[in-house]
């Protein structure tokens, strides 16, 4: 066993066959995590002092990165005693997972490649999540990830689903799902939820497609409103491709909509392009972005760039299951 000690004070004993989110869970800890498996790069941690060891090639890291001591702590065992730049997110209330069975309660299609699914759960079951958190859908022996686009408040399970060419789960949502059909959800997973900033002058959301389902929760979120107001900018970029595609825009007077709607220009237009046209005060930003792990990687480095400071940026990257 090794000894982890985190920024926080707070520290744990991590066996050296387990990663260290794996020990700092058994422990009753949480550190920032998402896939759990190495692709996401959620659980992306420096090594202040200490010697881990890993059998991947850590893919999402840069080549900086790995010389700066960033690791994948999902995938990361320790080899000594470790310090981490990491803090423990217990306080926030996270609930182990559970698998319980859910009925699809409606099917609403919302583009030509996206439909909102509503689940149910059997009357005795209370879900419990943070919003921001996804779940994991069982059918048919096929498991996949899907943010929770609901506030916990709400009594249905709501999912923003895209339609992936040639898509297993893809398949059944678009062609085979019906009303009352029976599935298992494993409820809830991840660490992609509003923390609660005390000096920050700006929030900005970043989203492309689905990515909106986990910050449509987040605003919704009853829990949310004050940490939302403590910020004197909170903003919403989402990339969708075409205006007819905006299903959805939140309803609070406090948060700037800006859709960025990448095939309506002459040029193709990203959300962290249009980043870099705020006039926020970057040091005093916290940036949560979701969706495609291409947009998290260059609005990563793009805010960083504009000197967030690399824990200020949190994501939550839809990367494939497989
Ligand atoms: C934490 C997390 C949250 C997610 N939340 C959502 C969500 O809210 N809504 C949603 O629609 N999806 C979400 N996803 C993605 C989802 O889990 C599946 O990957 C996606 O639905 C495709 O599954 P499939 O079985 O249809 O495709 P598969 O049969 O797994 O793959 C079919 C093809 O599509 C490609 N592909 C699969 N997934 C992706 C992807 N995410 N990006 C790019 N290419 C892909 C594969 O490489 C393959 O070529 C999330 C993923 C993660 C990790
Ligand atoms: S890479 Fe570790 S949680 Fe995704």
């Amino acid at each position: 066993m090794f000894k982890i000690t985190l920024l926080d004070g707070k520290s744990f004993f991590c066996k050296e066959s387990e990663s260290i989110v794996e020990g700092a869970r058994r422990n009753d800890l949480y550190l920032d995590h998402s896939c759990l498996s190495g692709r996401c790069s959620s659980c992306k941690v420096k090594v202040i002092n200490g010697e881990t060891i890993t059998d991947s090639d850590e893919l999402p890291l840069s080549d900086l990165e790995k010389q700066e001591n960033f690791i994948l702590a999902c995938i990361r065992k320790p080899l000594s005693d470790l310090y981490l730049a990491a803090e423990d997110l217990s306080q926030y209330g996270f609930s182990s997972p559970v698998t319980v069975p859910a009925k699809i309660n409606s099917i609403t299609p919302l583009t030509a490649d996206i439909v909102e699914i509503g689940l149910r759960l059997p009357p005795n079951q209370k879900p419990q999540f943070l919003e921001g958190q996804y779940l994991n859908v069982i059918w048919n022996g096929i498991k996949r990830s899907y943010s929770i686009a609901s506030a916990a408040s709400e009594t249905a399970i709501k999912l923003i689903v895209k339609n992936y060419p040639n898509g297993q789960m893809s398949a059944y949502w678009f062609s085979q799902a019906k009303i009352n059909d029976l599935l298992r959800i494993e409820i809830a997973n991840g660490t992609f939820f509003l923390r609660n900033h005390v000096d920050k002058e700006s929030l900005v959301f970043l989203a492309t497609g689905t990515g909106i389902a986990p910050i449509q929760a987040i605003v919704n979120s009853p829990q949310n409103q004050a940490r939302l107001a403590k910020f004197r900018n909170v903003i919403l970029l989402w990339g969708m491709k075409y205006q007819s595609e905006l299903f959805w825009k939140p309803n609070q007077d406090n948060i700037t909509f800006i859709p960025v709607l990448s095939r309506e220009g002459k040029t193709k237009t990203y959300v962290q392009d249009k980043m870099a046209d705020l006039e926020l005060d970057w040091t005093s930003t916290v940036v949560y972005a979701c969706g495609s792990d291409a947009m998290i990687q260059h609005a990563e480095s793009k805010a960083i760039a504009l000197g967030v400071e690399n824990t200020n940026f949190y994501s939550d990257a839809f990367v494939p299951s497989n």
